[in-house]
Parts: structure tokens; sequence; C-alpha cells
């Protein structure tokens, strides 16, 4: 692609430091055809960050298969992968090709692959390292050349010590990595995000041109948008078909969500909960942010992090075995 910068530009709407951040390195990582895992919350990109990664990367004018892996029950996921020859089951009356056959020479996009089965799993994990797969009813091993791009909005390290992801797999997956931040850390974003937005549907709705009033741009940068990106085009999008006015009050966003209702609501099932297991819940939830966050600081530096974290660099790491955290999950981090 001749002018990467402006695709990407054109595609991701931000200019926050985070955000820039993220783009320079999808910039830089597409070109190289190894495994991409992709982390963020639900709406903040992950898809339209692997089909972007795809588009800038020689595959570019091969095919971007995408699936849902939780959306493939346990006992078809071999077929969905590999295909199946006819006559390998009753229902298999041709030769059919699974989406390894059908990216081939392209890009194969695993979403939300936290929840592949354990016999997904395996299976993938045998493909990735065989570079060969069969399809059902048949012995003999094809080829496929596919580049993975995984995504996930789950607590993957978590997944992984509780041994519902397969740590293995997950190494040879998560050879590059990229975290699209939440909304709510993108706080300069939500200007230019909102405007793109209005300008794109009133656009589509042939509405005449709409502006946000500036306390209703005050309140969006407020809010903590769980829905990330995807709940502010929604939000936008009905206030842009139900106002009347050329100017975008969002009064419902206002009396819907406020700060310290969302507090309340995130709170309200430790209120369940005896005392002392709130508290510890709650110290539980403390710690792992804390670490978390320190870790991401500096980019996996235990003795850093301790340093940062007034404590000693054993206690840190102990407290990192205790949550489960993985040094090298945090390697990709800008310090
Ligand atoms: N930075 C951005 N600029 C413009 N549009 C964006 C941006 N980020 C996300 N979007 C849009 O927001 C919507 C959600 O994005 P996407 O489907 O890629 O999110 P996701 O992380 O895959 O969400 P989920 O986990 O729910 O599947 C899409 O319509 C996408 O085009
Ligand atoms: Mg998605």
């Amino acid at each position: 692609m001749k002018n990467k910068s402006k695709y990407l530009a054109d595609l991701f709407i931000g200019q926050s430091t985070v955000f820039i951040d993220v783009i320079q390195r999808i910039d830089k990582i597409a070109e190289f055809s190894v495994p991409v895992f992709v982390y963020g919350e639900t709406g903040t990109g992950k898809e339209l960050c692997a089909q972007a990664i795809h588009n800038l990367s020689r595959r570019s004018n091969k095919p971007f298969v995408a699936i849902n892996c939780g959306s493939i029950p346990d006992t078809l996921i071999e077929n969905e992968l590999f295909g199946h020859v006819k006559g390998a089951y009753t229902d298999a009356q041709s030769n059919s090709g699974g989406v390894i056959a059908h990216a081939d020479g392209g890009t194969l996009f695993l979403d939300e692959v936290d929840t592949l089965s354990q016999k997904g799993q395996v299976s993938l994990l045998r493909f990735i390292q065989e570079k060969e797969y069969k399809p059902l009813g048949t012995n003999q091993p094809f080829h496929s050349d596919v580049r993975i791009i995984c995504a996930t909005n789950a607590d993957i390290l978590s997944k992984i010590n509780t041994g519902e992801f397969r740590q293995d797999l997950f190494f040879r997956l998560n050879i590059m990595d990229v975290h699209l931040p939440p909304l709510r850390d993108r706080g300069q974003d939500i200007e230019l995000l909102a405007e793109y937005f209005i300008n794109k549907h009133c656009d589509v709705y042939n509405i005449p041109g709409k502006t946000i009033h500036p306390d209703a741009l005050k309140n969006l940068q407020r809010y903590s948008w769980p829905g990330n990106v995807r709940e502010l085009e929604h939000a936008l999008l009905k206030e842009i078909l139900l106002a009347d006015t050329p100017t975008l009050y969002l009064n419902n966003l206002e009396s819907q969500y406020t700060k310290q209702q969302q507090d309340l609501a995130q709170m309200k099932p430790l209120f369940d909960l005896d005392f002392r297991e709130a508290k510890e819940k709650t110290v539980m939830s403390f710690e792992k942010n804390y670490l978390d966050n320190m870790m991401k600081k500096t980019a996996g530096n235990v003795t850093k992090a301790a340093e940062l974290a007034g404590t000693e660099r054993r206690a840190f790491g102990k407290l990192l075995k205790k949550h489960g955290l993985i040094r090298s999950y945090y390697a990709s981090f800008a310090c």
C-alpha cells in the first residue's frame, strides 16, 4: 500500500498519545507475517485493527477470513478449521474446505480466541507447529500458509492460570501484541470521534449537519464508556436521529451515566457479601490492578516496577505470581 499512514489515519480516528502509539505499532508490525494477539475491551476496535494489519500486509490481495471462536460448538471445531472430505460423516456429501484452507495466502482472524474449546486449542496448536492439517475423513496432510491474528477482551492471563487456556498455545499466538486502550483513557479523542461519527451518520441518513453542545461534550468526556467506541457511536446515532435541533444536548446521557452511578453499580455486587469477604475481594482486585499498572509502566521490568512500588523485588515477584501476571506479556508496553 502506497500511503500507509493516511490509510491508518482515515480508518482509526484518534490523536491521543496512547492511541498514536498503538497506530504506529500496527503500522510497524503489519508487514511481518507473524502471529498477532490483539487485546482490548469490547468495542475498542480489535476487528478493525486485525483488518488493518491484513490490508497493510503483503497478503492484502488474499482472503481475510474471520471466525468467532465462541460460536463454534466443540463437536464442529475441527470441521470449521480443517474442513472435510466427501463421506467423512453422514452429511458430508462433498469435499468442503475449512477456514484454514479458505485463508490460504491471507489472514485468519480468530475472534474471542479465549473461548476456543480445549479440543480446538489442541487442533490449532498442532496446525501452527506442523503448518499442516488433515481435513476430517482423510489422512492426507495439506499445507496452508496463513497469518493468524487473534483477539480477546478477556483476562487471558487468568485463563492461563486456571488452565482454561493453554500456555503453549498462548506463547505461539502472542509473538506480537497490540493493546487497544479503552475509550475512557483517550479523553482527548472523544471530541474527534464524536465529530467523525456525527458527520458520518448525518451523511448516511441525509440529515443536515449537527454539533454537540459544549456541556454535552463534557459529559461525554466524563462518562466511562464500558462499550467503548461502539457505544459512543451508537449513543450519537440515537441522538442524531431523534434530535429536532441542530445542536445535540445528549440529555439522556447526562441522566443515565453520572460518574457516581457507575461507581455504585460497580460496587453493588460487593454489598451482597459479608464485610470480610467484600474487603478481601476489594484488596485482591486492587492488588492485581496495581501490579498490572506498574508492570505496564515499566514494560515488564520487575526490578523497576518494585522500585516504583517501593517494595522489595522478591516480594513484588511473589505478588505477581499470586495474581498470575506473566512478565513477558508486558514487554511491548511503552515505558
Ligand atoms: N479508532 C476508531 N476510529 C473509528 N472507528 C472506530 C475506532 N475504533 C473502533 N471503531 C468502530 O467501532 C466499532 C467497534 O469496533 P470493533 O468491532 O473493531 O471492536 P471490537 O474490539 O472488535 O469489539 P468486540 O470485542 O465487541 O467484538 C466498529 O464500528 C469500528 O469501526
Ligand atoms: Mg470484535
